[in-house]
């Protein structure tokens, strides 16, 4: 029998609630297809920053390394200073462990009211793939004569070829496997030092896949097409600020931030991938019970995925879907179910 370890890091807010839904789910799924699922507990965030200081132990990393996945959902609280979180948390996650390819779904659910007007699911389903290492998130920069009124802050951007390269080559075998076309979004007509390279080396990696149907976009134009015809997207390959952006957009189209799902991964599996939903803690619903577990159980299925466990990755899937379709639906869907009720419709229907 397989069997795989998990670190669960359910982190603050909702976090907490939708992070066991999940976990219950992915116990029901080890149950019926026939794997070990063993998992441990790491209470980190920012509740774990107001108490120790830091949003992790020191030696985290080398902690989780040991897991052959981790399953996150999200930091952050409103009483503690969020440019932090980040920094101190995912971030180091993912480039520690070189999570180079941040992998987001999007797709309309059936049964799911999306906010716009005549789309059905066939036409909103696409993956948003970001590069997640490097770029506009690098956080090199910092103030210059800030104690005066005239103050300059900058933020820099690093792109290299291999960084470009690697989520590049990425990109184009994902789609091969899915409707096989790829949409390069950046803005290389103003930031035309470093997109302008990304758009050069995303060329010369294309080269490779020229049966692949290839675009090109600029952010601004393709978040308003993403609204129009979000039809004419199967694999979004764009960088981490813009990714970031686009992935809400698109979590937006499907009806719900709740429902998204997101893969930080290390494709050669060198480090352990870490799966979390695409939203944040949201405190301005945590302690209610009814945060939407849907983009977290997914979540749980891209995991699978990765693991190998294809069949019961797809299996929660179409639980998911059954579930939807069937009207149970959370707050944020204009229903009424709560948090652990929808993770028990999800088991049920597996
Ligand atoms: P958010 O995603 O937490 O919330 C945005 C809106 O969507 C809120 O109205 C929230 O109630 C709603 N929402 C989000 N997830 C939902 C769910 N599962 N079910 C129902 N409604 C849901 O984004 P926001 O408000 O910008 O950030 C809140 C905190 O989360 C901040 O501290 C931020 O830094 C952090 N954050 C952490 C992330 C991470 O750990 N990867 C990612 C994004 C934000
Ligand atoms: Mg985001």
């Amino acid at each position: 029998m397989s069997s795989y370890s998990m670190a669960v890091i359910p982190g603050d807010g909702i976090g907490p609630e939708i992070i066991p839904a999940g976990v219950a789910v992915l116990e029901a799924a080890a149950e019926k297809f026939g794997f070990q699922l063993s998992y441990e507990n790491f209470p980190y965030g920012a509740g774990y920053y107001k108490k120790t200081g830091r949003f992790m132990p020191d030696d985290a990393l080398d902690t989780l390394k040991g897991f052959d996945a981790l399953y996150f959902g999200a930091v952050g609280l409103p009483d503690v200073d969020d440019t932090l979180p980040a920094r101190l948390f995912t971030f180091k996650v993912r480039v520690g462990f070189d999570q180079y390819v941040n992998y987001r779904p999007a797709r309309l659910l059936p049964g799911v009211p999306g906010p716009l007007k005549g789309k059905s699911p066939e036409d909103i389903d696409l993956v948003v793939i970001r590069e997640n290492t490097e770029g506009e998130f690098v956080q090199s920069g910092g103030l210059v004569r800030n104690e005066f009124p005239d103050g300059m802050a900058t933020d820099m951007s690093i792109f290299t070829r291999k960084g470009i390269e690697r989520i590049a080559h990425y990109s184009f075998q994902l789609a091969r496997k899915r409707r096989n076309k790829v949409t390069n979004v950046t803005k290389s007509n103003t930031l035309i030092h470093s997109l302008a390279y990304w758009d050069r080396v995303v060329e010369e990696v294309r080269q490779s896949y020229l049966n692949v149907d290839y675009a090109k976009m600029y952010v601004d134009n393709a978040s308003a097409n993403l609204v129009l015809y979000p039809e004419k997207f199967d694999v979004i390959l764009t960088t981490n600020f813009i990714g970031d952006i686009l992935s809400d957009l698109a979590g937006a189209i499907t009806g719900s931030l709740g429902l998204g799902p997101s893969g930080n991964i290390n494709p050669e599996k060198r480090y352990p991938s870490m799966f979390e939903p695409i939203h944040g803690s949201a405190p301005d619903i945590a302690g209610k019970a009814i945060a939407n577990p849907v983009g977290a159980i997914w979540s749980g299925a891209l995991m699978l995925e990765h693991l190998g466990e294809t069949r019961a990755a797809d299996a929660i899937v179409a639980a998911i879907e059954k579930t939807v379709a069937g009207g149970i639906l959370s707050v944020d869907l204009g229903g009424s179910a709560r948090t652990m009720e929808i993770a028990e419709a999800v088991i049920a229907n597996l």
